[in-house]
Formats: structure tokens, C-alpha cells, sequence
């Protein structure tokens, strides 16, 4: 069981919903609010534990964050899910905060130049707005602290530096990790992992970081998405972002394609026989939601596609 997802003692890997913001960020057409709250609810309902609602950016450079304090407003009201935010600096961080948001994650790219085209600072800077986004988050009271994630963007390539060095991605580690990140998500941004650099990376940082929880968020831009899942998940790794439907990528990093499916990521590890407390099914059918408003989006998933093996017996009733 996962120290951070205590209450849920029925779950092997924590997956976490990162469609509604990776999945819309670089996509112009506004997502109606209601049916984003639709979209958040229907996952919820089938069982996911964990979803990244929005992004605290500002709303003139990404229009489809405007609604950001109401889906964080709607998501609190569903009982049990861990309520995520993305956050690019302070000021993400104090408007989290003030609504109540469970987990803040904190983007930092490892790749410098990425950094500065994200974020508009050097990394260095990044770091020191996260000590002082721990110092806010610190002086709340015990019941309105959020989780700080920092998540290291651009950790396994960028786009714009091209391969990127083991120890540049462990100094950061270690220095996110002593200025207070509660979890590590060590982020394939732009999908340049293969399976052997998500061992030597993944490896690399849990050395340095003793155990401190470790997330993965990959990217399936050439097709190797789930093969660095079973890599990560070698390497101890019990946390997965996803995106329903394989939406996803980062506008401010060229040729980055959508995130992996969280549909087929659920029914990798259920047949691997980590249950994940998902209800395969209703997962595959709240992808209806977003068909239905993004017609012109290709969405992705071989499980969608084919459906689940005749006589498929779920990972929860297999174990007993
Ligand atoms: N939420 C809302 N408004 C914010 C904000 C936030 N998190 N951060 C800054 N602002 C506002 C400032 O108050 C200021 O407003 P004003 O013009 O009315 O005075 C304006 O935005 C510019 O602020 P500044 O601090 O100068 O920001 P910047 O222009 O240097 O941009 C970031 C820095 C971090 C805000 C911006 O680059 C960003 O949001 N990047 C994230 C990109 C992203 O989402 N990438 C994909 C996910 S990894
Ligand atoms: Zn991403």
C-alpha cells in the first residue's frame, strides 16, 4: 500500500488523470467547464484516485486554465479523490493554496533551455521560487498544507538540447528534494525514454533521494510509452501519470505528442495483476466525453479499439 493514498489499502499503483491538464494545455478550443466536470466525475466514478484538474497559469497564456478555480471548487466536492493542480511558480502556488487544492505539482524542466522557454526563468530560479512556494505552503494550518510534487520536466531528453545528462537530473532531484518536495515525478516531457534510460535515470535519483516516493510521467511520442512503464515499475516505481485517450503535450516543447493512454496503462498493470481500483470499462466509456467535444482530436488506445479479452478476469478478483 502507498503511505500517501493510505485509505485506499486495495491499490497496488497509483494512477493519476493528467488529461484534463497535459491533455488540454496545448489544445486552443475551449473544453466547456461542465463537461470537463463531467469528464472529472465520470473517471472518478470509475475509480480513479488521483486527477490533475488544471494549471494555475495565467489565463491570457493558456485560456483553457480560465475556469481553474471552478473545476478545483467542483473537484473537492468528490468524495475521496486526491485533487491535484499543476503550479509554475509562486503565485500558482498561493492561488491553490487559497481554494484548498490537495497536491500541488511544481513544474521545473531539467533541460535549462526548456526551462527558460516554459517558465521564462533559469532553472536555478525555478528552485528558489520552490523553496519559497514550501515556506508558504509550510506556514498553513496542518489541514490546509497541500502535497508539494515537483516534477521534473524534460528529465529524459528535450527537444531543444537533445539527450540530457543522469547527474544534471539528479542534482535537481536532490536539490527540489532538501528545499521540501514531498514526491518526485520524474517526467519524459517530450517522449525521448527508452527502457534502459528509465532504469539508469530512475535508479539514479532513488540513490540519491533514499525514499522519497518516485512518480513517473511519460510521454508516447514514438510508441515506447509502456515499455518505460514496466522499466519504471522494475525500478520500484508505484505512481503513473496518464492521459485518458492519449491526449497530451506541452506547447512550449516542440514535437512532445500526448501523454500514454491511461486506458491501456490500467489494463497493462491489471494484467500484470497491480490493481489500480479501476473499473476497466467505465474507465473506456468516459472517453464518449471528449470525442464528443473534441471531434477533430485523434484519440488513442488499443484497449478502447478491441475491447477486453473474452473471460477477462480483473486483477482484484484474481488475488483472492
Ligand atoms: N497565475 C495567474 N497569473 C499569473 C501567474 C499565475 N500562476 N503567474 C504570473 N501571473 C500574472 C502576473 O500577476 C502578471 O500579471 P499582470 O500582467 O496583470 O501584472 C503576469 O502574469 C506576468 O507575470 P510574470 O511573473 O512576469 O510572468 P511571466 O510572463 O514571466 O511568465 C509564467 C511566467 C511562469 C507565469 C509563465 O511562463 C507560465 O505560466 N508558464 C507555464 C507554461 C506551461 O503551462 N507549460 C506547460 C506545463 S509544464
Ligand atoms: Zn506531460
Amino acid at each position: 500500500m502507498l503511505k500517501e493514498y493510505a485509505m485506499q489499502t486495495d491499490i497496488d499503483v497509483v494512477v493519476c488523470e493528467v488529461g484534463l491538464r497535459d491533455g488540454l494545455q496545448s489544445i486552443e478550443q475551449f473544453f466547456p467547464t461542465e463537461d470537463k466536470i463531467a469528464w472529472m466525475r465520470a473517471e472518478a466514478a470509475a475509480g480513479m484516485p488521483a486527477i490533475e484538474v488544471t494549471s494555475f497559469v495565467p489565463p491570457k497564456l493558456i485560456p483553457q486554465f480560465m475556469d481553474a478555480e471552478e473545476m478545483v471548487e467542483a473537484a473537492l466536492t468528490i468524495a475521496g479523490l486526491q485533487v491535484a493542480a499543476l503550479i509554475p511558480n509562486l503565485k500558482g502556488a498561493e492561488r491553490g493554496v487559497s481554494l484548498g487544492v490537495h497536491t500541488l505539482n511544481f513544474a521545473v524542466s531539467v533541460s535549462r533551455t526548456h526551462n527558460l522557454k516554459n517558465v521564462r526563468r533559469a532553472r536555478e530560479e525555478s528552485i528558489e521560487d520552490f523553496t519559497r512556494i514550501v515556506s508558504v505552503v509550510q506556514a498553513q494550518e496542518p489541514g490546509r498544507r497541500p502535497r508539494l510534487v515537483a516534477g521534473l520536466g524534460t528529465a529524459l531528453g528535450c527537444s531543444y538540447e537533445g539527450p540530457i545528462a543522469v547527474d544534471e537530473v539528479v542534482k535537481c532531484a536532490v536539490a527540489l528534494a532538501e528545499a521540501g518536495a514531498e514526491e518526485l515525478i520524474i517526467c519524459d516531457t517530450v517522449g525521448y525514454a527508452d527502457p534502459a534510460l528509465v532504469k539508469k535515470v530512475f535508479t539514479a535519483v532513488r540513490s540519491a533521494v533514499g525514499s522519497l516516493p518516485l512518480g513517473a510521467h511519460f510521454h508516447d511520442t514514438r510508441g515506447l510509452g509502456l515499455a518505460n512503464v514496466t522499466a519504471a515499475l522494475e525500478c520500484g516505481v508505484r505512481r503513473f501519470d496518464a492521459s485518458l485517450a492519449g491526449l497530451g503535450g506541452c506547447q512550449f516543447a516542440p514535437g512532445a505528442t500526448g501523454n500514454i493512454v491511461m486506458d491501456d496503462l490500467c489494463f497493462l498493470l491489471d494484467s500484470m495483476g497491480l490493481r489500480t481500483g479501476i473499473d476497466l470499462e467505465k474507465l473506456v466509456a468516459v472517453r464518449q466525453i471528449i470525442a464528443r467535444n473534441l471531434p477533430q482530436v485523434p484519440l488513442y488506445g488499443g484497449l478502447a479499439r478491441s475491447g477486453l479479452p473474452r473471460n477477462y478476469v480483473p486483477a482484484a478478483r484474481r488475488a483472492t
